[in-house]
């Protein structure tokens, strides 16, 4: 039975990645900040254990407690809409720290077993917004775009040792919590400053008009079971209809 171990599983993608991969009979490995019982259906080839991506001891004991790994999702992660002039440099660190180093700390740490074994997958979830410049996205896309770049690069040293690494560009998802928490967060750090007003009810008002093509949780899960299950599978897949429309070829 094969194992996948996913970040960031206490809501959206992640937790329809853990429950997409235990409906196909694998063993998962979620992962959550905070570990709650009774997210995920009860099962004996499932196990949560705590993980924050940020810390490093916290790192080492989730991949110690979690044994033979075949599969790592890396989809922690956080948001930000502002423009750059208010996005407080600390939060652009907050934001490298969880999507970017986190990402590459979980793969550090994963590693050594992996090629001992000659054998694992790795993949990390971004984001459309990499592939087409958006308004008062600047920050949390280059944390993102950071992570295609060096995912493309790390897979070239991977093939070496017989190991995989994907990256699954979601669209925009309104049925996950990342887009209220991260209100929450500009709104702790002082909101949008004035001059920029214009821009801002723009973005807004553009959220608020009817969208035929978004991205569904289960897009995700289902691109990333793609990234997990299939040889051939591309090294970008983008996930949901409009992270589909952006990627030619896909
Ligand atoms: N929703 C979208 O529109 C969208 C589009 C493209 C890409 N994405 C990306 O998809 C991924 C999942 O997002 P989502 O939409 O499912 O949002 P979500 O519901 O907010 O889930 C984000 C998850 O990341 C976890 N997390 C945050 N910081 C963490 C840390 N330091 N260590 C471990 N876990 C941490 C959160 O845990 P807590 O509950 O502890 O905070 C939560 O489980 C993110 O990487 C996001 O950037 C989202």
């Amino acid at each position: 039975m094969k194992t996948v171990m996913i970040t960031g599983c206490s809501s959206g993608f992640g937790l329809e990645i853990a429950r997409y991969f235990l409906d196909r009979d694998w063993s998962v490995i979620a992962t959550m900040r905070t570990p709650r019982d009774g997210i995920l259906p009860p099962s004996d080839r499932l196990r949560i254990l705590p993980l924050d991506v940020t810390d490093a001891a916290s790192i080492a004991a989730a991949i110690e407690a979690a044994g033979p790994v075949d599969v790592l999702v890396n989809n922690a992660g956080i948001g930000w809409l502002n423009a750059l002039e208010g996005t407080p440099m600390q939060v652009a660190r907050e934001l490298f720290e969880t999507n970017t180093f986190g990402t590459m700390a979980m793969i550090q740490a994963i590693l050594p077993q992996f090629r001992q074994r000659r054998s694992g997958i790795i993949v990390n979830v971004t984001s459309s917004v990499t592939l087409k410049p958006l308004l008062l996205l600047s920050a949390y896309t280059a944390s993102k775009a950071a992570v295609n770049a060096f995912t493309e690069s790390l897979a070239l040293e991977l093939a070496a040792f017989d190991l995989r690494a994907h990256l699954v560009l979601p669209g925009r998802a309104p049925d996950t919590s990342f887009a209220t928490t991260a209100r929450g967060r500009i709104t702790g750090e002082g909101g949008f400053p004035e001059p920029y007003d214009d821009l801002v009810q723009a973005v807004m008002a553009r959220f608020q008009q009817p969208d035929d093509a978004i991205t569904t949780s289960l897009d995700v899960a289902e691109a990333v079971w793609r990234a997990a299950t299939d040889a051939n599978a591309p090294m970008r897949i983008p996930a949901g209809a409009d992270a589909v429309a952006l990627s030619p070829g896909a």
